[in-house]
This record gives structure tokens, sequence and C-alpha cells, in this order.
């Protein structure tokens, strides 16, 4: 039986993963800040198959009870097999750009809460010599861009993180897969005028990073053809991209 942590486990994204795992029979604890939410995913899963489910209320802002909220889930699951961290929030970039309060405020959202976990987690399963730790960024944080430069650097703080962390995890035995994802279908996403054909569900997403996670890769384009697509968004030579407005 496998036994996952998901912070951050209300998003579409890590929910749609988590039938997934319930289907297989594992045991889960879902970690979020709303506490409705997780007991409406938790009973879900529970019918879906899951061997247990557990919750824990957690604002990921709130660095100080990262701890308290690891210390709950080894009390709970035991080993931790999977830990996948998915919290995140789409910033208005226009918005952030007058208000450094704002951009401070999406960095600790998309960047430092994200890194602050990833430490506190990478010690454990170190310590574990075993697990799976996986982590939602973005192709944003491939390349920065006028219309998103303030999560997309969040984003690549994160993979950027993730890049050094690997090989030390590594060599204990625990791999660590960078996530991420294009356009998905969400409440992040509801509304913006997305181009159709690249906007995945996140069940179709959800199947790519369940496997992926299983497989130990390192860096998980969701769905593939954005590995293609970032690759030449990457290749754009500076003089040209700066011209840009997108
Ligand atoms: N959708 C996309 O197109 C897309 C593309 C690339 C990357 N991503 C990334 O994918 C991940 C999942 O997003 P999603 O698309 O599934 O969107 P979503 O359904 O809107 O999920 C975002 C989740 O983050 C949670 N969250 C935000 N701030 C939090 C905090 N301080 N503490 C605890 N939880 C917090 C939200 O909790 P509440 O439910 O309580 O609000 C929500 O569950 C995010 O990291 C996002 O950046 C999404």
């Amino acid at each position: 039986m496998t036994r996952i942590l998901l912070v951050g486990a209300s998003s579409a994204i890590a929910a749609a993963c988590a039938r997934r795992w319930a289907a297989d029979g594992a045991q889960l604890m879902l970690v979020g800040r709303d506490a409705d939410k997780l007991e409406a995913i938790a009973r879900d899963l529970t019918v879906r198959g899951a061997a247990s489910v557990s919750t824990f209320v957690l604002d990921a802002l709130d660095t100080p009870r990262h701890a308290e909220m690891l210390a709950a889930a080894v009390h709970t699951l035991g080993t931790i097999d999977i830990a996948l961290i998915a919290h995140g929030t789409l910033p208005n970039q226009q918005a952030c750009q007058l208000d450094v309060s704002q951009t401070l405020r999406e960095l600790a959202s998309n960047a430092t809460s994200v890194i602050a976990l990833l430490t506190l987690l990478a010690t454990h399963l170190e310590g574990q010599q075993h697990g799976s730790l996986a982590v939602i960024t973005s192709v944003a944080g491939d390349r920065g861009r006028p219309s998103n430069y303030v999560y997309g650097s969040a984003k690549a703080a994160v993979s950027t993180f993730c890049e050094g962390l690997r090989p030390r995890l590594f060599k204990a035995g625990v791999s660590l897969t960078d996530i991420r994802p294009g356009f998905v279908n969400t409440p992040m996403t509801a509304g913006l005028p997305l181009p159709a054909m690249l906007v995945a569900e996140p069940d179709t997403v959800a199947t790519r990073i369940v496997h992926g996670i299983a497989r130990k890769r390192d860096v998980l384009y969701v769905p593939a053809f954005w590995a293609i697509i970032l690759l030449i968004v990457r290749l754009l030579p500076r003089p040209l991209f700066k011209r840009l407005s997108c």
C-alpha cells in the first residue's frame, strides 16, 4: 500500500492525482487551508477505494506550522512513499507591478512556502532513505514573460531549487519530480482567454503526473508537447524576445 502526503490537496490537479492513487488503494493524507473542501475530497477518495484518508488544515504561508504538519503525517502514515506539493496562486501581473506587497505575497505563495516545504520534506525523506518527492511548478518558470513574470519567476525559483536538491536526494535513494504543466482547465485558469487547443483537463494531466512520479522522472512537462514548445521559447534570441508582449 502506497502512503501519500498531498499538500494543496484541494487543487483540481492534485485531487485528480489523488483519485488515481485512491483507486489503487493508497493511504492518503490531505493538507490544505479549507477544511470543508478537504473533507469533501476525503469522502470522495474513500468511496473510490482509498485504504484510508486523513486531513490536516494548514495555510501553506504559515511556515512555522509546517513541522507540525509533517509530524502529523508521520504519525498517521508512518513511512511517506510519495509527497506532492501542489498549492499555488496565479497573480494579477498588472496589480503586482503596482504593489510590492502583493508581489511579495505571490512570491511567498508560489516560491518561499514551497521551498520551505521542500526543505522539510527532503530532509525527512532523506532520513527514510526512501520515497518520491514531487512539486508542481509551471512551464511559466522556463522563461520570464512580460504578462506573468511574477508567477514565472516564483516557479523558476522552485525549479532551480529542485535542480540543486535532486542530486542530494538521489544519493539517498529519493526521487524529486519537478512537474511543469502548461494550461490546465482548473479554477486557477477559469475565465482566462486561453487557446482552447492547448488547454488540458486535470484528469489528463493527472495520469501523466502519477505515472511520471512512479517512474521517478526528474522533470515532467504535462502534457508532453509543452517540452517542445518551451524548447523553442527558450531558444528565441533575447533581442527578439524583448519585442514580444506575450
Ligand atoms: N491550471 C494551470 O493552468 C496550471 C498551469 C501550470 C501550473 N499550475 C500549478 O498547478 C498547481 C495546482 O493548481 P490548479 O491548476 O490545480 O489550481 P487550483 O485548483 O486553483 O488549485 C490551487 C490550490 O492551491 C491552494 N492554495 C493556494 N494558496 C494556498 C495556501 N496559502 N495554503 C494552502 N493552499 C493554498 C488552493 O487552496 P484553496 O482551495 O483553499 O483556495 C487550491 O487548492 C499550482 O501550483 C499551479 O501554480 C497550474
